[in-house]
């Protein structure tokens, strides 16, 4: 599995970033897989500026920039799109950056990770609903992480009391990579034989 951890945050102090480090150091322990992580941050794009919607435009002009982030994008064949809460939604430079998407994920299986107050549950929602028109196959499980900013470190190091937890983030974080992998290996197959 080529997986992407997409960083949906860009603000100095962001806790998104620790969360994706952890994100992409657990999922570096699965067979066959290598992880990227993506960083919207390395990518200035200004709000959509295209004279048509990017899906329907036969002759799109894509800003560079953008260009450089779908093409990232296509690279992959398996997502983790790490967000914050912000007013019950996603990040606007995240949903920015996936109004450039047009038909780099079709087929390919996505999952959430999500943090905040109420483990990032709307923002969750909110992100499954906005990818389900990039035709990604959004897998049933994702991660709601409450309190992510005092469990975390820099390096991405979960706290080890939070770590043990029976029914806490490291669980579900392993349930919902497992799964990731299990539908990679299963869409790849079925990609290359259409
Ligand atoms: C503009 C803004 C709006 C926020 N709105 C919410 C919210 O609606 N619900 C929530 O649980 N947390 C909310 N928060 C708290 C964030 O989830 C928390 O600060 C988180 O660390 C943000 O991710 P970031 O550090 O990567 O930017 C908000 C934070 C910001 C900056």
């Amino acid at each position: 599995m080529k997986l992407q951890v997409i960083i949906g945050s860009t603000r100095p102090n962001r806790v998104t970033e620790k969360l994706a480090k952890w994100v992409a150091g657990e999922a570096s322990l699965l067979a066959d897989t290598s992880v990227e992580l993506v960083d919207l941050a390395d990518y200035q794009l200004p709000f959509l500026d295209e004279p048509m919607s990017p899906r329907y435009n036969p002759d799109r002009q894509i800003n560079p920039e953008a260009g450089k982030w779908v093409s990232k994008l296509a690279e992959a064949d398996a997502y983790v799109f790490v967000t914050p809460e912000y007013n019950h939604s996603i990040s606007g430079v995240l949903k920015n950056a996936l109004d450039y998407v047009t038909f780099e994920l079709v087929k390919k299986p996505a999952t959430v990770v999500g943090h905040g107050t109420v483990g990032g549950a709307r923002a969750i929602m909110h992100l499954k609903e906005i990818l389900s028109e990039s035709q990604a196959a959004i897998i049933p499980k994702a991660v709601a992480f409450a309190g992510a900013s005092q469990s975390i470190d820099d390096n991405g190091v979960l706290d080890p009391v939070v770590k043990a937890e029976s029914y806490g983030p490291q669980g579900a974080l392993t349930a919902t990579l497992e799964e990731l992998k299990w539908y990679s290996d299963a869409l790849s197959e079925a990609r290359s034989k259409t």
